[in-house]
């Protein structure tokens, strides 16, 4: 892979000083911004959902299989010499979950009271353990009189951190759920631990018993049941995201007609959630449903874009007018799920599951990257029937909401309104700053569906691969893209990260804005969250026009009405000095107004990026107050490379914090 290095360019010779940008906003004439500027896309990839967001610990849970994965018995091991098999039994515990684990004593028992047999479950690539509530359950079936035995415990030294005893109360011929806490006494020093659950073999009629849907999960994001892994949620609140896109991406158009990532199979009680193959090569258990994605949103209080599936699978096989009507019927009813009274048929179905308010949906994207699969064919029956079926159809109903079509104008679609874009960018440091005037002259809204800086300029792009990390250069590509798309933002409803999380033991796409472990000590925020979390942070509701030229300084200038602050976004790139001085002046703000600049800048070496295995991070943040002299101007100086925001202080934010000290608020 052939590298440009800007570091080695940078410092080959002391560079000259450069004249300063002044930049002059004018106090009207901007556009009125979206609010949802900066989000994320996510899509069970990279082990995001199982083994990831969802915070489920039980790997292989309810041996789920499908049209391209066999049952398994993938992270089981027997404890005590017990035989562990898959049985399909005459009744299994549900229509969803055919297949449980058949878990016999065998030659390991001797038939005296007090042999714990069982099983063991590794989890994904570990399990952290602290003092904590776990929360865990489990279905059997068969006779046994005796109690369990759950516990969590070293895989390395065997020292038990904590376990519990859960009385049985099994029947021969039923599926019974088993409920239990179990709190350990003592953290794990490392997350190289398994869980178990024993019983004694005496008890049991014939020395065996059947097991399936066995879970155990720690606390929650906001203690959701069947929720979110805390860190990796917190990480991503805490760049401030404010729209969200589900469920994909490659995993909503699933790998042909009869396997794409049916939102129905996601909903209600765990053991009716048959499991998806997925389309990145492991199975999927279907924890992480439509009503998860919603409650994520609604605890994140992020805008929803909704993925409908439109007929065309990653096999690029495509569904005529005919076959396409039940799923245009099914979108609507998507939309009902998600956002209609609880007293329509899918409203009350989202209300049975325990939230009877609508969700709020604005936004619904047909298919995901319709110009990709099925090459010409696809995309042309996506513009000449797929797409105008549902925007019509969903127009009719829902005429609020903006259907977005899966492609943008620069694939060659004038879509046709009220309809919006969507679009793609995995590019190179160079290709995103390419972006800063991209919409310019668009008319048409868009979202930017997925974008992150992938490739090193002067690479061999896809032939190469990913980088394996966001890297500081390419994370100033994407500050510049992000700038441009924000001076777009009457029409760019928002830009959504991709993909945002990757387990560091199995991943199939780097370059991801969070990598995580088992181990929350390995949760690491890239380059990128920096940048996202600095933009993110600091939104504007309106632009206002500025004087000048844009290279090396990209930057977008406006106000935020709710704060009733100023703001200046900015990203220098490849300057030809090492410093680039700035001026900006507000029209209409007075002298000796005090703002916060704030300046994210990188390691010497542009390729540098934040380590999960060293924890060290190369973005250096630098906060400084700047007042603005007896011409209103605000003067600082940005390095080549650089990332910066200055915000006026709000004059609605002191005003009610003088009110708030009077008393007068609460
Ligand atoms: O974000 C990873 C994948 O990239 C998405 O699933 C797909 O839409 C795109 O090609």
């Amino acid at each position: 892979m052939v590298r440009v290095s800007l570091a080695a360019l940078a410092t080959a010779a002391a560079l000259p000083l450069a004249s300063a940008v002044d930049i002059s906003v004018k106090a009207t004439g901007g556009n009125a911004t979206s609010p949802h500027q900066y989000g994320f896309l996510h899509e069970d990839i990279n082990n995001s959902g199982d083994g990831g967001l969802y915070a489920e610990l039980i790997r292989n849970r309810a041996f789920q299989s499908s049209n391209k994965f066999n049952s398994t018995l993938e992270g089981w091991t027997s404890v005590n010499g017990a035989a562990l098999s898959l049985k399909d039994l005459a009744e299994p515990l549900s229509k969803a979950l055919k297949t449980s684990m058949h878990v016999a004593a065998g030659s390991s028992s001797n038939g005296s009271s007090g042999h714990q047999v069982g099983f063991s479950n590794d989890g994904y690539w570990g399990m952290d353990v602290k003092v904590q509530p776990y929360a865990g359950s489990f279905w059997v079936k068969g006779a046994y009189e005796g109690s369990f035995t759950a516990s969590l415990q070293s895989n390395l030294t065997g020292e038990v951190f904590g376990s519990t005893e859960i009385k049985a109360k099994t029947s021969p011929s039923e599926w019974v759920e088993h409920e239990f806490k179990l709190t350990p006494t003592k953290n794990a020093p490392n997350s190289n631990n398994t869980f178990s659950l024993t019983f004694d073999a005496a008890g049991a009629k014939d020395g065996s018993l059947d097991f399936n849907l066995i879970s155990l999960f720690p606390p929650t994001y906001k203690g959701r049941k069947n929720g979110l892994r805390i860190d990796l949620a917190e990480a991503i609140k805490g760049f401030h995201p404010t729209l969200l896109r589900i469920p994909g991406g490659n995993m909503l158009e699933g790998n042909n007609r009869n396997s794409w990532w049916d939102w129905k199979n996601t909903l209600g009680p765990l053991k009716d959630r048959p499991g998806f193959s997925g389309v990145w090569n492991y199975q999927q258990s279907n924890g992480l449903g439509l009503m998860e994605y919603l409650e994520l949103a609604e605890d994140m209080e992020l805008e929803i874009v909704l993925g409908v599936y439109n007929g065309l699978s990653l096999d690029g096989d495509i569904l005529s007018k005919e076959e396409l009507v039940p799923f245009v019927e099914d979108a609507l009813n998507q939309i009902e799920f998600v956002s209609g009274a609880a007293s329509t048929k899918w409203g009350a179905v989202r209300a049975s599951l325990g939230h009877p308010a609508p969700f709020k949906l604005q936004y619904v994207e047909v298919g995901n990257e319709d110009w990709l699969a099925g090459k010409e064919a696809g995309w042309a029956s996506f513009k000449e029937y797929r797409f105008p079926m549902f925007l019509e159809a969903i127009n009719k109903a829902h005429p609020h909401i903006t259907v977005i079509s899966s492609g943008s104008v620069f694939d060659g679609y004038e879509i046709p309104a009220p309809g919006a874009g969507d679009y793609h960018i995995y590019g190179t440091p160079d290709s995103l700053v390419d972006q800063f005037d991209l919409f310019d002259n668009v008319t048409i809204p868009h979202i930017i569906g997925e974008a992150a800086a992938v490739h090193p300029n002067g690479g061999k792009g896809w032939d190469a691969g990913l980088l394996e990390y966001p890297w500081w250069s390419g994370t100033i590509g994407e500050a510049v893209s992000m700038i441009g798309y924000e001076r777009n933002a009457d029409r760019i409803i928002g830009a959504a990260y991709a993909p945002i999380i990757r387990s560091l033991d199995r991943w199939q796409w780097s370059a991801v804005m969070i990598q995580f472990a088992a181990d929350p000590a390995k949760t690491t925020l890239s380059t990128s969250w920096y940048l996202w979390e600095l933009f993110a942070g600091h939104l504007m509701t309106h632009t206002l026009p500025a004087s000048a030229d844009f290279n090396p300084l990209y930057y977008v200038t406006g106000k935020n009405e709710e704060k009733g602050s100023y703001l200046f976004k900015g990203a220098v790139f490849n300057a030809t000095t090492d410093e680039v001085p700035v001026s900006v002046v507000f029209e209409g703000l007075k002298p000796g107004t005090e703002a916060e600049l704030t300046v994210l800048s990188g390691p010497e070496d542009p390729y540098g990026f934040n380590d999960p295995f060293t924890g060290v991070n190369v973005v250096k943040t630098a906060k400084t107050k700047v007042v603005s002299d007896t011409e209103g101007k605000f003067t600082f100086s940005l390095p080549d490379l650089s990332i910066a925001v200055l915000e006026t202080k709000g004059a609605k934010c002191a005003k009610k914090k003088r009110e708030m000290k009077m008393g007068l608020r609460h």
